[in-house]
């Protein structure tokens, strides 16, 4: 696709859409000049057109929805930045499968795990391509955000290349590095001690999380496991990194640019083809494209140059880069892919950009969330410690090995992601022909979502699907699978979506839920604080979802307040013990020492 924000990626008629669109700039002196107008009548004209041709009989078999208004459709009815609530009403009243419009574009909602597996994966070969919001996609990322690009070669490339760094087996190499940064997640939060109680801390309006904060301690962990395997290079600090806060600036920001419906230009394909002055969007979405580079091109010309020092970071950019100039492609600047198909440096640094920004906040947010559902249940908190502390003991931390015997844990992991999906609506795919499922019509072109609120909420499935209930999963004396896909059969949560575009990070994310949680349970304390008033505990409330979780396509909990400490002195001791033989490792390694 020829992305409009950015010259460097430009097919030629998208730059000579830009040239005459800023010689229109220049030239125009009012706000609107008469050719303006004119482009704008016209456009709105198309569009209605469009809306009223593209009525054929085929779109009398559309699946059910609510009625919309002419011309905009549902665009009004949809709360942009948090869908899900009216999304699983409506899901509640149609049934498996709906239908809206957003403007001209068609939405079809799947509500159903059957009908989610049978389009995303049994039909994969027509149901793997993203429907990329316009700003997010075209201008912010210039067309090349791996997450969102359509399904075709550079797609395959990119997402192949990736294989060797976070594919099933290579994920299996990366935990003893999981094992030595749970020790320093550990060692944090008992030096944080009650600080994020005992201080005011206060969110950011873009969920902005304060340095201070406890929360801060687990996103160091998931961006220092992704920022590793990228770049070869640990987040070693939490106070004072740039690097860090932009990670998390730049991440909020696009959870919110990319929430479907955010701009009329995502909705209306004929309003891209205004000029500048009157695209406002575009203005800004470049701007945040630039500000983005700074960030992720910072991060690759920063390894380029320490190989040009003779430094070489083993990581999947320095691999990458290195294969391809022995291939004689040194240099590739710009987007897409060379004739002889290498990732050109844009794609390499919006590919690596991808997991950075899918392995962070979605792991960090589980683990809060875990915290959040132990503090609101008691009783499931007693029952999972009564479990590490028989099978682990008091004399080391639970380890990988262990896996098989916490089979009540892992049934907690798989609850909270049930009970509390980050990526709560999935991310769409886009359906790439005409279809039928069953007896409605989908249509080409299609936004495709699987609408895991719904599905997770589903009460046959389910029953009770509001309690936080890990019982669901467990089945005492038995070892608990994870099931988490992309197979169909047996499958039981959908959070890491489906089919050919299924999240290339689930094995990281498992392991780093199982290491990091097990270990806080077995060696940490939590209390949250208590309200003098009335003497009870101030936790949350895990139904109140304005309240307790933020909005974007990525919902994940408001920051809140938690006390931490050792369980016992000795398990102090054997937390301080092994952060610092995990200094002496990260030396070894070559890697960055831990600075506090
Ligand atoms: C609890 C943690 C995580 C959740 C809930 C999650 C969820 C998702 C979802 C829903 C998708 C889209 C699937 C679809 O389109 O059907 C996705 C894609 C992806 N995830 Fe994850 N993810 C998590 C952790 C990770 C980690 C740790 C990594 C990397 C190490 C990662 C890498 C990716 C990549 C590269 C994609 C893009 C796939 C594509 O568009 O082709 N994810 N993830």
């Amino acid at each position: 696709m020829a992305p409009d924000g950015d010259e460097d990626c430009m097919s030629g008629d998208a730059t000579e859409r830009a040239r005459l669109s800023k010689r229109r700039v220049l030239i125009t002196k009012s706000w609107i000049s008469s050719t303006e107008a004119f482009a704008l009548l016209l456009a709105v004209a198309i569009a209605a057109l469009a809306f009223v041709g593209n009525r054929s009989a085929a779109r009398k078999n559309l699946p059910p929805g609510p009625k919309g208004v002419p011309f905009f459709g549902n665009l009004f009815q949809v709360p942009v930045l948090r869908p899900y609530p009216k999304f699983r009403e409506w899901a509640r009243q149609y049934g498996q499968i709906f239908h809206l419009k957003l403007g001209p574009q068609d939405v079809i909602v799947l509500n159903s795990a059957d009908a989610a597996d049978e389009l995303f994966v049994k039909r994969s070969n027509y149901y793997s391509s993203r429907a990329a919001p316009h700003v997010a996609h075209d201008i912010m990322s210039a067309g090349q955000r791996l997450v969102f690009l359509p399904y075709d070669k550079e797609w395959k490339v990119a997402r192949k290349s990736l294989q060797s760094a976070i594919g099933p087996g290579p994920s299996k190499k990366l935990r003893p590095q999981q094992e030595l940064e749970s020790r320093v997640v550990l060692y944090d939060l008992l030096t944080h001690g009650d600080r994020s109680v005992a201080e005011k801390q206060v969110e950011g309006p873009h969920g902005e999380v304060p340095e201070s904060h406890w929360f801060a301690i687990i996103r160091r962990y998931t961006t220092s496991i992704v920022m590793t395997v990228m770049y070869g290079k640990r987040v070693h600090r939490i106070t004072n990194n740039p690097y860090l806060h932009k990670i998390y600036d730049v991440l909020a920001n696009f959870t919110h640019v990319g929430q479907p419906g955010n701009y009329l230009a995502d909705a209306f394909p004929i309003l891209r083809r205004l000029p500048d002055v009157l695209a406002p969007w575009r203005i800004e979405g470049r701007k945040m494209h630039e500000w983005e580079m700074e960030l992720w091109g910072g991060l690759l010309d920063d390894i380029k140059h320490d190989m040009k020092d003779g430094i070489f970071r083993d990581s999947y950019v320095g691999n990458y880069l290195k294969e391809r100039a022995d291939k004689g492609k040194e240099e590739a600047p710009g987007c897409g892919l060379t004739e002889d198909g290498w990732l050109r440096d844009k794609l390499l640094a919006y590919t690596a950009a991808t997991v950075l920004e899918a392995g962070s906040d979605t792991t960090a947010s589980t683990m809060q969330s875990f915290i959040l559902f132990m503090l609101s249940h008691p009783h499931v908190l007693k029952k999972v410690r009564d479990e590490i502390d028989r099978v682990v003991g008091e004399d080391r931390m639970p380890n990988f090995d262990d896996e098989a015997n916490l089979p009540y844990f892992v049934a907690c992991i798989k609850e909270t992601l049930r009970r509390r999906p980050p990526t709560i609506m999935g991310i769409p795919h886009l359906a790439d022909q005409d279809d039928v499922y069953d007896g409605y019509y989908i249509p080409k072109g299609s936004t495709v979502i699987g609408n895991v609120w719904a599905i997770h909420m589903d009460p046959v499935r389910y029953p009770n699907p509001r309690a936080y209930n890990p019982d669901r999963f467990y089945k005492e004396g038995q070892p608990t699978p994870w099931s988490s896909g992309p197979d169909t059969q047996g499958r039981d949560h959908y959070v890491f979506g489906w089919g050919r575009r299924f999240c290339q990070g689930s094995y990281i994310a498992e392991a780093s839920l199982f290491i990091v949680l097990s270990r806080i349970l077995w060696g940490i304390d939590f209390e949250a604080p208590i309200d003098p008033k009335t003497g009870n505990s101030v936790v949350p409330d895990i139904n109140d979802e304005e309240e307790t979780f933020t909005d974007g396509f990525v919902s994940i909990p408001k920051i809140f307040p938690v006390k931490f400490k050792a369980r016992s002195p000795k398990k102090a001791e054997i937390i301080r013990k092994s952060f610092e033989e995990a200094q002496a490792e990260w030396q070894v390694w070559g890697l960055a020492t831990d600075e506090r």
